[in-house]
């Protein structure tokens, strides 16, 4: 297939060693040689596509409450950075407009994971969709991905032939089969830390490449891979390309 996909995705840039989702964190990535950045994106309460995983500010930034209720121009006055460490004080959220230029600037392909804030499943696809058909032209390094079957229906509607990922859950809804052929889903992101080697044959069977998220232990790496997962999503990618890469 022409997707270019790797055997090793940065999960939220390398989410183990910067502040997750961040500049820092997609730069960092790269530096470790990753070739692709796993991100999450969601919307303001103006409806700015930014970097960001949780519904609510707290656990990651100095602010409180839900990211909807928050305009960009107020969310740029909070930090990002020291929840993780001091070294990385004041840094500031993202826009997916600043963090796709650092992509283009470092070569990287991405999995734009659409994750919106509840009610805001087909507004959050259309913004970022929208955002990305401007100034993203490398069909073949970029994923769009989401847990949201309607994010990724809006996707669908909007930009047909751009690859897409179901995402599943580590206990997946039984017609997962039928929302990604309905979905037309290229390939299927997993919980690989739950999932059985029954139901990634299973996932084969349908000839979609299989994903794997968030495959930080290196025993659990190996046999992932050996059990024909195509690529894992890690906070750590040092380690996870040590394990399966480096001769020990
Ligand atoms: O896209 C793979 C993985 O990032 C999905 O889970 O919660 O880390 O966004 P989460
Ligand atoms: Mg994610």
């Amino acid at each position: 297939m022409p997707l270019k996909l790797p055997t090793i995705i940065g999960n939220r840039g390398a989410a183990a060693y910067a502040p997750e989702n961040t500049i820092e964190s997609i730069h960092t990535a790269a530096d470790m040689g990753c070739k692709w950045v796993e991100f999450d994106v969601k919307l303001t309460k103006d409806s700015v596509p930014i970097l960001f995983h949780d519904d609510l500010l707290d656990r990651t930034t100095n602010g409180h409450g839900p990211v909807a209720d928050m305009k960009f121009s107020d969310l740029r006055d909070l930090e990002c950075g020291s929840w993780f460490s001091d070294g990385f004080g004041g840094i500031k959220i993202p826009t997916l407009e600043e963090a796709v230029e650092v992509i283009l600037e470092r070569d990287l392909g991405m999995n734009v994971e659409l994750k919106p804030c509840p009610g805001r499943e087909v507004e959050t696809a259309e913004a970022a969709l929208d955002l990305l058909s401007q100034i993203w032209d490398d069909r073949d390094r970029l994923l769009i991905s989401s847990f949201s079957h309607v994010s990724l229906e809006t996707a669908m509607d909007m930009a047909g032939d751009w690859y897409r990922s179901l995402l599943l859950e580590s206990e997946p809804a039984e017609n997962w089969a039928e929302l990604a052929d309905y979905l037309n889903a290229t390939t299927i992101n997993i919980d690989g830390r739950t999932a059985s080697r029954e139901f990634i044959e299973e996932i084969m069977d349908t000839e979609r490449p299989v994903l794997a998220y968030t495959i930080n232990d290196p025993q659990l790496a190996r046999t992932l891979r050996a059990w024909g997962v195509d690529a894992m999503f890690t906070d750590d990618p040092d380690t996870v390309n040590d394990t399966l890469f480096k001769a020990h």
